[in-house]
């Protein structure tokens, strides 16, 4: 039987803000002296905040405290936040607005299953505050992916079994999350060679909708 529901993660997926999380990252890292490129900017895609700050603390010559790393942290927030003033429609990735309409179409309920914090705001910038019949993000959860709680409280908010849901993600943590919620994963963009994904491609405007509601 097919899906029924479609959970998209956020950040890389609906929209282009990952460019936006490694340019805060990078300044922060510069700042520091720490050594961070965009090969190490794709094990942050997917992950929380915090854990994304001690992935990239791992190449740091020096031990921060507790105090220090929230205060970059928070930092890190407050230049992605300014960043994220430039967001309108514009950025809403390919294929998008098409998908949404599709599936509205053909009765197939949808979700944001996103580990940021910053959901809501993302949202409204870009004017889709309400395209979503629900909205999981970092404020709902404990566990960020690879952790599948997410997806599972998206699929709740829904009244969906997982089994009924198709998970679209750009980050590999997000499709190894996905399949532990006992989910179909679709991969696209930076996840679009994921091994374990059932299903990939390039972007949303080159999926098969067929194919990703009958995985
Ligand atoms: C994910 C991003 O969507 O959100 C991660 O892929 C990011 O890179 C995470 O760390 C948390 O985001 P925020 O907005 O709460 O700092
Ligand atoms: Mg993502």
């Amino acid at each position: 039987m097919g899906s029924k529901a479609m959970i998209f993660d956020l950040d890389g997926v609906i929209v282009s803000t990952d460019e936006y999380h490694y340019l805060a990252w990078k300044e922060i890292a510069d700042r520091e002296n720490i050594y961070f490129d965009r090969k190490i900017n794709e094990q942050l895609r997917g992950v929380s905040r915090m854990e994304s700050l001690e992935i990239l603390l791992r190449k740091a010559e020096k031990a921060y405290t507790d105090e220090e790393k929230l205060a970059m942290a928070t930092d890190k927030n407050g230049i992605y936040r300014d960043l994220l003033n430039r967001l309108t429609p514009a950025d809403i990735l390919p294929g998008v607005n098409d998908l949404l309409a599709e599936l509205k179409r053909r009765g197939i309920r949808t979700a944001i299953g996103s580990s940021s914090k910053n959901t809501p705001v993302i949202l409204e910038k870009i004017g889709m505050k309400d395209a979503f019949d629900a909205v999981a993000d970092g404020n709902d959860i404990k566990n960020s992916k690879p952790d599948p709680e997410v997806f599972l409280v998206a699929a709740k908010k829904l009244g969906e079994l997982p089994e009924n849901c198709v998970v679209v993600e750009d980050a590999y943590a997000g499709i190894e999350a996905a399949k532990r919620a006992g989910m179909k994963a679709v991969g696209v963009g930076f996840a679009s060679t994921c091994p374990q994904a059932d299903y990939t491609a390039e972007n949303l405007a080159k999926a098969d909708i067929g194919k990703m509601l009958s995985l």
